[in-house]
């Protein structure tokens, strides 16, 4: 079937990191038509209805509503939210995009894949099954570009880091002395709308995505320092007490194991990472830790005049 240039969103309502959703008002901008799936009806996805995506709802772990969502699209972007479902989903996903024969299948995952083997794989749950997703979706021979990014901005540091800048004008996790280099999903949703515009010469790419600047907990701190003027530090906190805060909030088991296994890759030195796909792919940089805290100044406790 001819591509009629429908483009599927999956996780669209997001809020934490939300590419599915930045992604969607990116194409829609460039004036293509998206079809937008959510898991349900509410005021997000009322949002992304105003503002002229197709809305769809359904469960990504149910066969016969991932067919439903995929039929009638050609390019697809798949991404949900960290959970023990992800390789179910990401296998279901193939099936289907199999059966109805899709154009490109721009595929979410994450940095630490690049590191990854059968002899060297990771604690985190999630980490475990974006490398086995990655490896079903080759050999399931469908033309997928996969996104590696490395931690986001929005989805981490924003979150985790929030109320103790707000709060005390520290930044407080187990990091050590690891160097990071946390990417905003803005700039993530820009390469994946960049590639679903035009998937052809991209098709079969592998894309890592990091910031401009790979430097230890003390370096971020500083950025934040400077983008709000005023002093934010670093306190390297143990990592039981960080493991046992996650567990009072009351987070999935699944995702406290991812975190906690971040924690220790950044310890370790594995987040020093630095690679170019924001640029490549969309001609621009990669926005820095300073500039983020810049636009989100509020959510950290407001710039000093
Ligand atoms: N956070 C990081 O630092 C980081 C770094 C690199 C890569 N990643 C990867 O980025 C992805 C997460 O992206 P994101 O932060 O943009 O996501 P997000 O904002 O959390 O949005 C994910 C969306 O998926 C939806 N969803 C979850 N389960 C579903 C299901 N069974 N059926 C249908 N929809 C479902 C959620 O719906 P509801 O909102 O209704 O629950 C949510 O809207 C993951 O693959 C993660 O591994 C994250």
């Amino acid at each position: 079937m001819a591509d009629n240039g429908l483009i599927l969103v999956t996780g669209a309502a997001g809020q934490l990191g939300a590419v599915g959703r930045t992604v969607t008002g990116l194409l829609l901008d460039r004036g293509l038509p998206v079809r937008a799936m959510v898991r349900r009806e509410d005021d997000r996805a009322a949002a992304l209805r105003a503002s002229g995506a197709e809305v769809v709802v359904g469960n990504l772990l149910e066969p016969a509503d991932v067919y439903r969502v995929v039929s009638g699209c050609r390019r697809v972007y798949f991404g949900m939210s960290v959970s023990a479902g992800y390789l179910e989903a990401t296998v279901t996903m193939a099936t289907v995009a199999r059966e109805i024969g899709v154009n490109a299948l721009v595929n979410m995952s994450q940095m630490t894949v690049s590191q990854m083997s059968i002899q060297n794989t990771t604690p985190s749950p999630q980490q475990r099954q974006h490398w086995l997703s990655e490896q079903a979706l080759a050999w399931s021979g469908l033309p997928v570009i996969t996104i590696r990014p490395t931690v986001f901005l929005e989805g981490f540091f924003l979150p985790l880091t929030g109320p103790s800048v707000r709060d005390r004008g520290r930044i407080e996790l187990p990091f050590g002395r690891g160097k990071t280099s946390p990417v905003g999903t803005a700039d993530v949703a820009r390469v994946v709308a960049a590639v679903l515009a035009d998937p052809g010469p991209h098709l079969g790419r592998i894309y890592e995505l990091t910031g401009p600047r790979s430097q230890d907990m003390h370096g971020v701190a500083r950025e934040y320092s400077d983008a709000l003027n005023r002093e934010v530090t670093y306190a390297d906190i143990p990592p039981e007490d960080w493991e046992r805060e996650l567990k009072k909030v009351g987070l999935p088991e699944h995702l406290t194991r991812h975190l906690v296994t971040m924690a220790e890759l950044n310890r370790a030195g594995r987040y020093d990472r630095m690679a170019d796909g924001v640029e490549r792919v969309t001609g621009r940089p990669a926005m820095s830790v300073r500039e983020f805290v810049s636009l989100h100044a509020d959510e950290f406790g407001g710039r000093r005049a």
